[in-house]
């Protein structure tokens, strides 16, 4: 399958490492242009490209820069995507390390809703709570006891299913946390953020979060 990955840093590099291991072909982009991504390019076999190239024909895109990056983004990012394309955001709101205020976000609107106004298309939320590092040494077949798994939440339901079935392929379990309205659920500083746990383990722990922003999550 075509992906673009915009974004080539810890979760960036990391998906373009199993995704083109899967099989997939990947296109990849950062900010300082793609002479830049030489050695990513020839570990991977991965296509580097601008951001503004790298959703071409793509049935899978991922968005994974900095929130303050994202509107930063060239416009018509998505253009020349292939229909339905299911835009992954891993994005997280870091307010105090990295991020600067954010208003909406401030103000009680989802990240990932936000994302998805910053870039003019629908996003399905996946990533955002697991370490980078997991994408490359947690994975396991379907059916392992323990599989870890991961929470995605979005409003499109066939760009959702697109999405659990790649982290499928990737060797996690999925759990649907709902919309994108609910995706709260999954922000930094919920029982699920940074959880290695099981379906059973993602289930509950989606359950017991709460919607109010605590202080360390605040501008
Ligand atoms: N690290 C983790 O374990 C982890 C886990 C889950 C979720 N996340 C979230 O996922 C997102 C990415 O995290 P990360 O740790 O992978 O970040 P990172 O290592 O800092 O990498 C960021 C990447 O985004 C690129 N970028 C920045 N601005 C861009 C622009 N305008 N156009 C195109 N590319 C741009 C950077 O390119 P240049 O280097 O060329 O500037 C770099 O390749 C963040 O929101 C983070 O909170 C991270």
């Amino acid at each position: 399958m075509k992906i673009g990955i915009i974004g080539a840093g810890n979760i960036g590099g990391n998906l373009t490492r199993r995704l083109t291991a899967l099989g997939h072909e990947v296109s990849v982009a950062n900010s300082r242009g793609p002479e830049t991504l030489t050695a990513l390019a020839e570990e991977t076999g991965a296509t580097p490209v601008t951001a503004s190239e790298a959703a071409r024909d793509a049935r899978i895109v991922v968005v994974t820069v900095p929130l303050k990056a994202v509107p930063d983004l060239p416009s018509g990012l998505l253009d020349g995507a292939a229909d339905g394309v299911a835009v992954i955001d891993t994005g997280n709101y870091y307010p105090q390390q990295r991020d600067g205020r954010i208003a909406a976000i401030e103000d009680g609107l989802t990240e990932s809703r936000w994302t998805e106004q910053q870039i003019g298309h629908p996003v399905i939320k996946a990533f955002n709570g697991t370490y980078a590092q997991d994408i490359l040494d947690r994975g396991r077949p379907q059916g392992s006891p323990g599989r870890q798994a991961l929470p995605v939440a979005g409003d499109d339901a066939a760009a959702k299913q697109a999405v659990r079935d790649l982290i499928d392929e990737l060797g996690f379990d999925t759990v649907d946390t709902g919309g994108l309205d609910e995706s709260w659920r999954q922000q930094p500083g919920t029982p699920v953020y940074g959880n290695q746990g099981d379906a059973d383990a993602i289930v509950k722990a989606l359950a017991e979060a709460s919607p109010e922003r605590t202080a360390e999550w605040r501008a």
